[in-house]
């Protein structure tokens, strides 16, 4: 049955070859937030689906379209989530973070879940790098949420991501806003999609990133946020971009960002790319200082982003970014016959436990096989113990690359000296 060999659509594996690039991506960004003090949150896969229509907002396409939302055996309505940000601020409140030293900045990695149209670079669960900074209100905290954005592009040899920023208010001037795209969209009315026409009365913002093409195509003539944003909001930018041009961030504005979910306030932001295709948001983030204050918390202007990582993959292959070697196996001790095995395994632990990638026969092949294996997984050192190994209490320790033979006692400390001396510099490389 196809059902049973094929994973749902939208979904992907990433298999062995592949898993050391998403490790290396991963470390990466977790190293970089740490130089700007931020520190790991783990928060779980699902939470309560109200969370999400409260935070993303009931009249977004995620909301209305994308989430995984099950009733669990306890008549809970469940949402797998569809992003970091709701579940992290849930976990921040929850756990009191924020009577702690101010502003609070973590870091995250997540899997995400949205009823999208898959293609390349979207999928039905993709991972997300993200960073959150709670109780900073000043342009100062936008800045550094972006520069270190940019500090991981630049830690993965990533280039030529464009910034685009915009401001998209605060409740205040968002009112006088929305008059006025209300005023735009009830002229067109007859071209909205149902669900936009819902929008206009409740959120008319909305309908600005609706994927319907009528509606997208209506969106372009629409009036733009930042005409109408109000002093304090326009300063707040303006110092954004006095800190971006400190720091020597390019940016460009683009005002036409307002970000498919609810709660962002102030500062909106993308780094996107051309070369990947129509998906060609990287990285999505901005200020969202009302949202804790809507889930039961004290006022606390937050800022923070989040990266695809599949997208991030993408832009690496495309711009042929280097990845770390895998280091290869170290050694493969073959044996023939059980005391031999046993004796293999041993000398494997040993070598295990001072970090070097150490193997031994588990499929009871040939002498000719084992080292057919040893070579396929390109092992540095080689040996088979036998009957006569065993009586002598040593074996032919074979350097792969140019046939040299040394002989080493069985014993795991003399193996381990000999791996470290012999090559020091070779075999230091692929130890731990
Ligand atoms: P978002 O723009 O919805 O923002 O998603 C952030 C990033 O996740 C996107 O730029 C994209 O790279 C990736 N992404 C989104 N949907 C998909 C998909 N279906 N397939 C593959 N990748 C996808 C947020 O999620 C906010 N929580 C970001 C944030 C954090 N804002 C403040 N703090």
């Amino acid at each position: 049955m196809a059902i049973l060999t094929n994973a749902p659509r939208g979904t992907q594996d990433v298999l062995p070859g592949q898993s050391g690039r998403w490790q290396y991506v991963e470390q990466t960004a977790l190293d970089t937030a740490r130089l700007f003090g931020f520190s790991e949150i783990r928060v779980p896969t699902f939470e309560h689906t109200e969370l999400f229509n409260r935070s993303v907002g009931d009249t977004t396409d995620v909301v209305q379209k994308e989430m995984y939302t099950f009733l669990d055996k306890g008549n809970r309505s469940i949402t797998l989530r569809p992003e970091g940000t709701a579940g992290v601020m849930r976990a921040i409140l929850q756990n009191s973070l924020l009577s702690g030293a101010l502003p609070v900045k973590v870091s995250y990695l997540v899997n995400c879940f949205r009823y999208e149209k898959p293609q390349a670079g979207r999928l039905r669960e993709f991972h997300q790098f993200g960073v959150e900074m709670a109780g900073a209100a000043s342009p100062a905290a936008d800045a550094q949420v972006i520069a270190l954005a940019k500090a991981v592009f630049d830690a993965l040899g990533i280039q030529g991501l464009a910034l685009e920023l915009n401001s998209i208010g605060c409740p205040t001037c968002r009112a006088d806003y929305h008059r006025a795209l209300k005023d735009y969209f009830a002229s067109h009315v007859e071209e909205l999609c149902p669900t936009c026409r819902e929008r206009l009365e409740k959120n008319p913002m909305r309908i600005l990133d609706c994927k319907n093409p009528e509606c997208a195509q209506l969106a372009k003539g629409a009036p733009v946020v930042l005409d109408y944003i109000c002093d304090d909001c326009r300063e707040h930018f303006e110092g954004l971009k006095r800190q971006l041009d400190a720091m020597g961030i390019a940016y460009q504005v683009n005002p036409t960002i307002v970000r498919g979910l609810d709660y962002y306030t102030r500062t909106v932001f993308e780094f996107v790319t051309t070369g990947i295709g129509a998906q060609g948001t990287v990285c999505g983030g901005g200020r969202y200082d009302g949202l804790i204050q809507m889930l039961g918390g004290a006022p606390t202007p937050s800022v923070g982003f989040a990266m695809g990582l599949e997208r991030l993959l993408l832009v690496m292959d495309q711009q042929g970014c280097p990845f770390p070697e895998q280091a290869p196996c170290t050694i493969y001790i073959g044996s023939l016959g059980e005391q031999a095995g046993l004796k293999a395994a041993q000398l494997c632990a040993g070598l295990r436990a001072e970090g070097f990638w150490a193997e031994c026969d588990t499929m009871g092949r040939s002498a000719k096989a084992q080292m057919k294996y040893a070579d396929k997984l390109g092992a540095k050192f080689s040996c088979i113990l036998g009957e006569n190994e065993l009586n002598q209490g040593v074996a032919q320790v074979k350097r792969m690359d140019n046939g040299s033979t040394a002989q080493v006692a069985l014993e795991p400390e003399a193996f381990v000296q000999h791996l470290y001396h012999n090559t020091f510099e070779e075999i230091a490389e692929t130890a731990l």
